[in-house]
């Protein structure tokens, strides 16, 4: 294929607009997959994917379409959909020229549609506004068309409407893409230059890399230098690396409960890898005063994203917390109860827009740890699961931070230290030992649970002593039965954690970071 007859794009979307449908759409229009096979959303591959129903880690697929007499192949990139995941949206669309920006007809722009617009319009893509399931009952195309014309600023006779279901208007997405969207620019003369935007693993391959080409060409047999670390490697195939395997179990820090949750899942279904769960912690940053600190980071300015790295206070002349900016898009109804949430972590309006009669888009400043657990969850509860929430990152500023130890029977439970916000030091405290009070399982002794920011605890809850234990009630009884019970202890036990002489079940860590 010539350069020019080659296009890049993705499909992005809010969750459930139908992204994954139009995929396959696309895919089969191009005869990629058989239309009569059950092929659904062959892009969602990964099993959580499918478990989950959400997209999660980008796939990709090349399609070849002819148009005028002439041949294209077409790569589609597909982006993950749900808010935790716009770090990989953000890759993705580093690797195209173009996207399809896909708009549920009847629920019209929501939050991570701005979002994901704003991604792509600041890497200068090509957007191509589609508005899909005009076949819906409750369809308002021409609503959607104003709302991107406001919102977007993008002329109305632009916007694509098609059922993606039905297949209606399905092929004039694939001539936009050619029409619209310009051919990558690679200059095959230059030396190598190509971005990693997306890896796998595989056991018999090893490291499997889909790489946006920028300069040059690659072939089989190719030594490569990994910009990122200088290491050289060897192309086995085109497009397969084989880098250490190291680069699997070092992780993306989690930016939501739910990619917590789908990542914990994808270690251990993937790699076989049990992980432990720690307390999702945002990137924080401290300004160093002890010259004996400079010295051994050999800087004045260093990240922490480890709270067990965390310097104290004289050490230090100020902490800098990341913020982002969100986008919320809500029923007009539902304004001031989420006005009262924002105010409640912490963040500062910026803008307040209505999109049409009764919608409204708010934009905040919000410190990154204040959503990054469960945000998303209140806001939808709130709002009886209309509202939409995105977010982007916003740089960093100054703030009071301490470090939260957790214990338990007075040792530190590890997986809970976090970094707070001195004055939600105390109301954190209190919840993470309530919590764990009704998660831990008793045990034949007491326990105390304290939270405490260094020697002063600021928060305490005791689990009272349980008092039988499981076979006592098989005392001299049936054997086979006493086996079952020891078993099924053994089962349960595999999933514990222990601190000192306290076992803490696994799930515990997620179910005590959920109501932060
Ligand atoms: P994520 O992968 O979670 O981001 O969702 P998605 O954007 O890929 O949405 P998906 O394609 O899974 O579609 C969501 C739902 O909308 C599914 O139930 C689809 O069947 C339905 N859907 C998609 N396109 C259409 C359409 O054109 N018309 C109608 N009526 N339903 C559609």
């Amino acid at each position: 294929f010539l350069v020019e007859d080659i296009r890049n794009f993705s499909i992005i979307a809010h969750v459930d607009h139908g992204k994954s449908t139009l995929a396959d759409r696309l895919l089969e229009l191009t005869g990629t997959i058989d239309k009569t096979k059950n092929n659904k959303q062959v892009l969602d591959k990964l099993q959580v994917e499918r478990e989950r129903g959400i997209t999660v880690k980008a796939q990709t697929a090349s399609l070849f379409y002819s148009f005028q007499g002439k041949q294209y192949l077409l790569n589609l990139i597909d982006t993950p959909g749900h808010v935790d995941f716009s770090y990989e949206v953000s890759r993705s669309l580093s690797a195209c020229q173009g996207v399809l920006l896909v708009i549920d007809a009847n629920e019209g722009i929501q939050a991570q549609t701005v979002a994901n617009f704003f991604l792509a319009f600041e890497a200068q893509l090509t957007v191509i506004p589609v508005i899909n399931k005009i076949d819906l009952k409750n369809a308002d195309p021409d609503m959607v068309e104003k709302q991107i014309e406001k919102v977007f600023d993008i002329p109305s006779d632009e916007c694509i409407k098609i059922s993606a279901k039905l297949g209606t208007n399905v092929e004039s997405v694939l001539q936009a893409v050619i029409e619209r969207i310009p051919p990558p620019k690679v200059h095959r003369k230059n030396p190598l230059r190509a971005l990693v935007f997306d890896s796998t693993f595989d056991q018999y391959r090893g490291v499997i890399a889909n790489v946006a080409l920028f300069d040059g060409v690659v072939s089989k047999g190719d030594k490569i230098v990994s910009a990122h670390n200088q290491k050289t490697y060897e192309v086995n195939e085109v497009g397969v690396l084989n880098p250490n395997e190291k680069s699997t179990h070092k992780l993306l820090g989690f930016l939501g409960l739910l990619h917590m949750e789908v990542f914990n899942q994808r270690l251990e279904q993937e790699y076989n890898a049990a992980v432990i769960l720690t307390t999702p912690t945002v990137p924080y940053k401290a300004v160093l005063s002890s010259a004996k600190l400079i010295k051994e980071y050999r800087q004045k300015e260093i990240t922490i994203i480890n709270p067990a790295q965390f310097p104290d206070k004289p050490k230090v002349t100020e902490y800098l917390e990341p913020i982002v900016l969100g986008t919320i898009i809500t029923p007009d109804e539902y304004t001031g109860k989420i006005m009262m949430l924002c105010q409640a972590r912490r963040a500062v309006q910026q803008n307040m827009m209505f999109i049409d009669q009764s919608r409204v888009m708010l934009k905040y400043l919000f410190p990154l740890n204040e959503i990054v657990v469960d945000f998303y969850d209140s806001l939808k509860s709130l709002s009886s699961g209309y509202a939409s929430f995105d977010y982007e990152d916003a740089g960093y500023q100054t703030a009071e931070l301490v470090k939260m130890d957790i214990l338990l029977n007075g040792n530190i439970v590890e997986e809970l230290v976090t970094i707070v916000h001195k004055d939600k030091a105390h109301t954190v405290g209190k919840t993470i030992c309530e919590r764990l009070k009704d998660t831990l399982p008793r045990q034949l002794f007491e326990i105390a649970i304290q939270a405490a920011i260094g020697s002063k605890i600021v928060a305490r809850e005791t689990v009272k002593p349980y008092r039988k234990n499981v076979l006592a009630k098989c005392y001299g009884g049936d054997i086979t039965r006493k086996m079952k019970l020891l078993k099924r202890q053994a089962e349960g036990k595999k999933r514990m954690r222990k601190i000192g002489n306290i076992e803490v079940p696994k799930d515990a860590f997620i179910k005590v970071l959920k109501t932060q």
